[in-house]
């Protein structure tokens, strides 16, 4: 039985999509944990619902960084977890942190990866007038928002989407993709060789999330 310990920092709907995953598709895991950098986490209501331990870590009450991330990982590893997923945990990490969890941690981005890494992707995507946006789970290094990519969820920008139309639509794909990458992990399928992800047995790493050319016809 693996141990998840998941990281929140505001909503929590992707630690709700992975928690309700979990039991319904009987994982070999366990969320042992959800942890919040902000005691107003609203996904901390979910998990103490859910009968998941919870705790907070506020960021607010140290100095730095580095004092910040020792706290955390103390927590963390308190649960001795086989993987960490961030879920809409809005921090950016230290070196020595990732380093600690290099290969058993995960996050989400709401964009298709190198493109867009940070703050305000919707926005962004719209003003670059890409026609495909989307999502993608990664493994954290220490570079912002870039890592091998587990699973990518392509979505296509529609005329008239707004920064908000389009964060619907891609948040709903990263409800399907990171259940399943985390699944992916925890059945032992991921297999890391520099930046590339190979999942073993294949099954697709990407979701279209739209009509296919000619569709609807
Ligand atoms: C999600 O859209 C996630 O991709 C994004 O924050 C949102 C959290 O929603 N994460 C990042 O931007 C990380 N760079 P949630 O709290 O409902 O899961």
């Amino acid at each position: 039985m693996k141990k998840l310990v998941i990281l929140i920092s505001g909503r929590g709907s992707n630690m709700e999509a992975i928690v309700r995953a979990c039991a319904r598709e009987g994982w070999p895991a366990q969320v042992a944990a959800v942890i919040a950098n902000r005691p107003d986490a609203a996904g901390l209501a979910f998990a103490t619902s859910h009968g998941i331990a919870t705790a907070v870590v506020d960021h607010r009450q140290f100095p730095d960084r580095d004092s910040f991330d020792a706290a955390l990982a103390q927590v963390i590893d308190g649960f001795a977890p086989d993987l960490v997923v961030l879920a809409g945990f809005m921090r950016v990490l230290t070196a020595g942190f990732v380093d600690h969890y290099a290969g058993r941690m995960l996050n989400v981005h709401p964009s298709l990866l190198p493109s867009f890494p940070g703050l305000k992707t919707h926005q962004r995507a719209l003003d670059a007038g890409v026609r495909l946006h989307g999502a993608s789970v990664h493994f954290v290094t220490s570079q912002l928002d870039y890592g091998p990519i587990v699973v990518q969820a392509a979505v296509p920008v529609e005329t008239g989407d707004t920064p908000a139309t389009l964060a619907e639509r891609v948040l709903a794909t990263e409800h399907i993709i990171y259940p399943r990458a985390v699944r992916w992990f925890v059945e032992g399928r991921l297999a890391l060789d520099g930046l590339r992800v190979t999942l073993t047995p294949p099954e697709p790493q990407w979701l279209f999330a739209g009509h296919t050319a000619g569709e609807g016809a």
